[in-house]
């Protein structure tokens, strides 16, 4: 079986490539670097010992697509290439919306026209906008608050009308909750060249001494400690998450929706001070205002990909916080 896989070489994509060739897959990968390094594309190889075939390009460029489509016999197609900064999305609306809604609608033309009907989409929990309660079920009501989770929701209606016009689509729609930690070999995982706006990216380089101190927004939200409360999930758990659900949709046709959480939430301190823990290290923090925008809790009931992907996440907190630090200081 042979999966494309858009983004291939971005921080789950990367994982995702590892788990598909581990899994005996065959794979086709397309990136432009706007977001990832070249090096990756070696990694993936070192880590599993096994050969692929990369076009570094946009998906955007439809003549691209036809030619990948063309040279490789595609069964079905994993989707990660977007941009995915919420705040950038709000200084730069237009930005986000052109390459994720535009690279989605040519990658779906494309498909259509080489009879490639099956496709795994990465959607996101901030579909939830605010949720009305705990845990997040699939059947919540939608809505976003920022460009980059609007590019999301028009991407899962698209993908739920073009199943409504051709049911032989085989879809399934993986929101995820909050990814963090690398793969055990320390040599792929997540390192943003900018100031990091996710909390574990900001940990990890606070420990390094890469930058002085944590700012923690915020420590009067209503969770246990005051601050904000996610479902952090290992990257290696959720990349497992779309093996399984290849393999569904492989076998089946219709379009679903799914939750990849742990189901558990953490607080930004429960994180800080495990990653303290495990790691030895000290990660100075102090609390600032709240970050606009931020909700108290968020994490995921997500029995239905256990039901019917047959997946959940087996990896905790601790492994998360000791991976994200062995990637970074073999990366330093
Ligand atoms: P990432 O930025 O590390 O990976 C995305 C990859 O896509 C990058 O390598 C980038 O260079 C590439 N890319 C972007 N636009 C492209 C285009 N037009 N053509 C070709 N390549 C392109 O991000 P990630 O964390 O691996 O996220 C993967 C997907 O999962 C994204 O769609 C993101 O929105 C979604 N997601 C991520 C998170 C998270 O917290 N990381 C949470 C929910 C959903
Ligand atoms: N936080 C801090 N300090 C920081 C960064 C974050 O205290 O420097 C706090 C936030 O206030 C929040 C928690 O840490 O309480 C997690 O924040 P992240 O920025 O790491 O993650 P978010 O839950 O805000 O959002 C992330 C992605 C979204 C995605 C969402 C759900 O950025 O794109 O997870 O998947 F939609």
């Amino acid at each position: 079986m042979k999966i494309f896989v858009t983004g291939g070489t971005g921080y789950i994509g990367s994982h995702t490539c590892v788990e598909l060739l581990n899994a005996g897959y065959e794979i086709v990968v397309i990136d432009n670097f706007s977001n990832s390094k070249p090096e990756v594309i070696e990694k993936i190889k070192e880590i599993t010992e096994k050969d692929f075939k990369f076009y570094e390009g946009d998906v955007c460029d439809k003549e691209l697509l036809k030619k990948i489509f063309t040279e490789n016999n595609i069964d079905a197609v994993i989707h990660f290439a977007g941009y995915k900064a919420v705040g950038e999305s709000v200084s730069k609306p237009l930005k986000y919306y052109r390459n994720n809604i535009d690279s989605t609608l040519t990658l779906l033309e494309t498909m259509n026209e080489f009879n490639c009907k099956k496709l795994v989409f990465s959607s996101s929990a901030t579909v939830y906008g605010k949720p009305k309660s705990l845990p997040i079920k699939e059947d919540f009501d939608l809505s976003t608050t920022n460009p980059y989770g609007s590019t999301k929701l028009m991407i899962e209606d698209i993908l739920r009308d073009l199943y409504i016009s051709d049911n032989e689509w085989s879809i399934a729609i993986l929101r995820y909750f909050n990814p963090i930690g690398a793969h055990k070999s320390g040599l792929i995982g997540e390192n943003p060249n900018d100031i990091p706006n996710n909390l574990m990216p900001y940990i990890v380089k606070v420990a390094n001494k890469e930058l002085e101190c944590l700012n923690v927004f915020g420590n009067d939200y209503d969770t246990h400690d005051g601050t904000g409360v996610r479902d952090y999930i290992h990257v290696v758990d959720l990349s497992l998450g779309h093996i399984k659900a290849i393999e569904y949709i492989l076998n089946s046709k219709g379009i679903d929706e799914y939750n990849l959480g742990t189901g558990n939430g953490y607080s930004v301190l429960d994180l800080v001070k495990t990653f303290m823990k495990v790691n030895d290290v000290e990660v100075k923090y102090k609390i600032t205002d709240r970050r606009p925008g931020d909700i108290d809790a968020c994490y995921a009931d997500a029995s239905k990909a256990q039901e019917i992907l047959g997946w959940k996440a087996k990896l905790g907190i601790e492994d998360m916080c000791r991976d994200a630090y062995n990637f970074i200081k073999k990366n330093k």
